[in-house]
């Protein structure tokens, strides 16, 4: 008897420390909701001639009329246009957020063929520069790498021109994946960017994921905003674990927290509708779902297409 209430005891002590905390959807708070809408309209409007080609500098973030409506209620002031960057084609732009004391870095999604034949050199290469065991697709890294260099000036004038303004790097897809590797460039710097992407595919392998997830701290927050079943942030870890095409695709992860997006395509976003997910590859969200579709890529918190031809 004694014994029996002992090893009862004994259970309950080990599997009752261990019992998970009440299960609740962790649900985000309608200004964080805010943040990133706002920033899938900055991530949107980089594929607006008028933001990547310089002739919107001086003038408000372009979307074509009808879209972007947050960001119309913002205070912006595009500062730099970049385009054509080799290797990868890369544009996009650097705005001031006056209302929010920012500066957006936003790169542009998938445009050009060379911008096509970069996201596929899944091939990786060495990134041990950036933590130890990392290895990135080198379509992604180079072409990051090449934009590194060109926005190093402009960045440090837009710093110059308002030194209260932190950085958020942003953007859609390919564009996800660039500011993803751009704001790894500038942590490993010990400068301060908070990190926004929609629909973005892995850059690298699971060291790269977990550094991206955990080295860093205090450096800037990761928001990794996937929509139901897009193909696009999923597509490399599940080639790369496929018996068929593991044998040339190599390992590849996605990173931790997802905020992951349940609404149909479409569909206006609550709070509600987002489930923030921890753990790398966890696949309770958007990489345990289906086999994918391209068009939950196209609906991120709004249309992804806010300009004519973009
Ligand atoms: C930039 O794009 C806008 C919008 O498409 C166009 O009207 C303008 O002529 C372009 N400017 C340059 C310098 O290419
Ligand atoms: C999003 O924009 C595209 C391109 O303009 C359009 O074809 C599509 O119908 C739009 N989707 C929705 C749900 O409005
Ligand atoms: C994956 O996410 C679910 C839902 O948020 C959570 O309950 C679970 O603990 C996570 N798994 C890991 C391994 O982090």
């Amino acid at each position: 008897m004694g014994l029996a209430v002992f090893l009862l005891g004994a259970i309950c002590f080990v599997s009752c420390l261990a019992l998970p905390a009440p299960t609740r959807t962790a649900e985000i708070t309608p200004s964080r909701l805010d943040k990133l809408t706002l920033f899938s309209q900055y991530s949107a409007a980089s594929s607006c001639p008028a933001n990547y080609n310089g002739s919107a500098n001086g003038l408000p973030v372009y979307c074509d009329a009808g879209y972007c409506a947050l960001l119309r209620t913002t205070e912006t002031e595009a500062l730099y246009s970049f385009q054509g960057v080799l290797p990868g084609d890369t544009a996009g732009f650097i705005a001031a957020d006056h209302t929010n004391k920012l500066l957006v870095v936003a790169f542009h999604d998938t445009m050009s063929r060379i911008n096509g034949r970069t996201d596929l050199e899944f091939l990786q290469m060495d990134a041990s520069a950036a933590c130890a065991g990392c290895w990135a697709h080198s379509g992604f890294w180079q072409a990051a790498e090449a934009a590194a260099l060109l926005l190093a000036r402009l960045l440090e004038d837009a710093r110059a021109r308002y030194p209260s303004h932190r950085i958020v790097m942003t953007g859609h897809s390919l564009g996800g994946a660039l500011a993803t590797m751009y704001t790894v460039f500038l942590r490993t710097l010990r400068v301060y960017v908070d990190l926004y992407t929609f629909g973005a595919p892995s850059v690298g392998n699971l060291a790269f994921a977990e550094a991206i997830t955990n080295n860093w701290q205090g450096l800037g927050t990761n928001y990794r905003v996937t929509h139901a079943d897009d193909k696009i942030p999923k597509i490399l870890f599940r080639l790369s674990r496929d018996r068929l095409t593991s044998w040339i695709v190599p390992e590849y992860s996605q990173s931790s927290p997802e905020y992951w997006i349940r609404s149909a395509y479409g569909r206006p976003v609550t709070a509600a509708d987002i489930q923030v997910i921890e753990g790398v590859n966890n696949v309770t969200g958007n990489l345990g779902r289906g086999l994918g579709n391209i068009r939950d890529h196209t609906w991120y918190l709004g249309n992804t297409s806010v300009c004519v031809g973009g």
